[in-house]
C-alpha cells in the first residue's frame, strides 16, 4: 500500500511534486500505531507561511519528506483505517495537523475520551498543540460544512483570539484605533470581529482588489489601500497588527505615526516581502507575537478549561458570521491540489473563498 504525498522544494516554493511513499501493512504497524486516511484539509496563506518558516519554526520536522523537500502541515480530518491501539477503533474520525498526503501513521499516545497525541520521536520538538488530534466521531460541529469551517478558521481564530486578549489586557497600549494589514485574510477578519465587539475603531489595510470584500465583512470602520496609508490622520494613537509582514509598509506606518504608534505586533507574512533592514523605527518597537507564550500565561491565570471556555464563547459569536462571508470550495486529486497550492502561493485566491482539499482521487 502506498501514500500519495505532495511535497515542495524548501528553497524554492514554486517547485512542487507528488510522490508515492510505502506504507506499512496493518500487521506491520508498530504497537499502538494507527494508520489514518487523510480525508480533507484546509489550505490558506497560513500554510504558505508554515512553509516559509519551515526551518525556523521546525514545521518541516513534522512530516518527513525526501532531501531538499518538505511536506506542508495542514489542518484537517482523517479516518483511522487500521489500529493497533486497544482504545482507538477503525472508523474513528480525527481532527488535527496532517501532512499534505493521503495517509499518515500516528503513534497514538495519551489517548483519552476527547483526544490523542502522536508520540513519534521526530514530532517532539514542536509545540504540543501541533501533535494533538481531537476525536470527533459523531460530533456535528466537526462534520460536513460545519467541519469545513472549523478546519478553515478555528486554528486561525485562536490566533485572533489570543492577539485580541493580549491587546485588551494591555489596555490596547493606550490606543483606541487598531490597524490590521492583510485585512482580507481570515485571521484579520477574526481579529477585526473581536476588536469591533470591544468597541475599538478598526482600520483595515488591504490591496485595491480586495477592498469590496473587506467592506462586505462589516467589521472594519475604515478601509485603506496600501498606497494610501499616509492619508490616515497621524495625530491619533494607534496599535498595528501586521498580518502581511511587508517591511516597507511597516516602516512607512511607523514613520507616519511616529510616537503615536503605541504597539506594533507581527503575526504573519502573507506578502512574503523580503525583510529589508528597516533601521530604527519611531514608535513602539515591532515584535513578533508568540501565541504559545500567551497560551501559557492564560492557562496559569485562568486555570483548567479557562482558555477553552472563553475561546468557545468567542468562536460561537464569530462562526455565525461565516455563512455569509465565506464560500467553501472543494478540490480533489493531485492536479487540483497543485493548482490551489500555486494559486495560494501567488496570492490568486479570492478572499471570499475557503479551500478544502483532498489528495484522494
Ligand atoms: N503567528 C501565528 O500563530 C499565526 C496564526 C494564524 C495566522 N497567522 C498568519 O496570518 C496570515 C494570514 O493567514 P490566513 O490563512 O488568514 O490568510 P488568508 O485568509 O489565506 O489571506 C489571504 C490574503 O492574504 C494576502 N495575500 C495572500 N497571498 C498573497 C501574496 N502572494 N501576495 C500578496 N498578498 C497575499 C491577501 O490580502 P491583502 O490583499 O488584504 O493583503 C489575501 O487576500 C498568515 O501569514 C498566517 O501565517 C499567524
Amino acid at each position: 500500500m502506498t501514500s500519495i504525498d505532495f511535497v515542495v522544494a524548501k528553497d524554492d516554493l514554486d517547485q512542487c511534486k507528488v510522490i508515492a511513499t510505502e506504507l506499512p501493512g496493518a500487521d506491520a504497524l508498530p504497537p499502538d500505531a494507527l494508520l489514518v486516511k487523510v480525508e480533507r484539509f484546509a489550505f490558506t496563506a497560513n500554510n504558505i507561511t508554515y512553509a516559509v518558516m519551515g526551518d525556523e519554526l521546525k514545521y518541516w520536522q513534522l512530516f518527513p519528506a525526501p532531501n531538499g523537500f518538505g511536506n506542508i502541515p495542514v489542518w484537517g480530518f482523517g479516518e483511522v483505517i487500521a489500529s493497533r491501539h486497544p482504545n482507538v477503533a477503525v472508523g474513528e474520525r480525527l481532527f488535527g495537523y496532517f501532512p499534505m498526503a493521503t495517509h499518515l501513521v500516528i503513534e497514538a499516545a495519551d489517548v483519552n475520551k476527547r483526544a490523542l497525541r502522536d508520540g513519534a520521536e521526530h514530532r517532539k520538538q514542536v509545540s504540543p498543540v501541533y501533535n494533538l488530534y481531537s476525536r470527533v466521531t459523531g460530533d456535528p460541529a466537526f462534520a460536513g460544512h460545519q467541519g469545513d469551517l472549523q478546519a478553515l478558521l478555528r486554528p486561525l481564530f485562536m490566533l485572533s483570539f489570543l492577539v485580541d486578549d493580549f491587546l485588551a489586557e494591555n489596555d490596547d497600549f493606550g490606543a483606541r484605533t487598531v490597524l490590521l494589514s492583510s485585512a482580507s485574510s481570515k485571521t484579520a477578519f477574526g481579529l477585526a470581529h473581536l476588536l469591533h465587539t470591544r468597541g475599538r475603531r478598526v482600520i483595515g489595510l488591504t490591496s485595491a482588489g480586495n477592498t469590496d470584500f473587506v467592506t462586505s465583512l462589516g467589521r472594519y470602520d475604515q478601509i485603506v489601500t496600501y498606497d494610501r496609508v499616509t492619508s490616515l490622520p497621524p495625530d491619533v494613537p494607534v496599535a498595528f497588527v501586521d498580518m502581511a509582514g511587508n517591511s516597507a509598509l511597516r516602516a512607512g506606518l511607523h514613520r507616519h505615526f511616529g510616537e503615536r504608534m503605541k504597539c506594533s505586533v507581527r503575526v504573519g507574512l502573507t506578502h512574503r516581502a523580503t525583510d529589508a533592514d528597516e533601521g530604527e523605527l519611531p514608535g513602539a518597537k515591532p515584535r513578533w507575537f508568540f501565541a504559545p507564550d500567551q497560551i501559557r500565561k492564560r492557562a496559569k491565570e485562568w486555570g483548567p478549561g479557562g482558555i477553552e471556555q472563553r475561546f468557545g464563547t468567542a468562536w460561537s459569536g464569530f462562526a455565525s458570521l461565516l455563512e455569509r462571508s465565506l464560500t467553501v470550495v472543494d478540490s480533489h486529486g493531485p492536479e487540483a491540489v497543485r493548482q490551489i497550492y500555486l494559486d495560494t502561493l501567488k496570492g490568486r485566491i479570492p478572499p471570499e473563498q475557503g479551500h478544502m482539499l483532498s489528495l484522494l482521487g
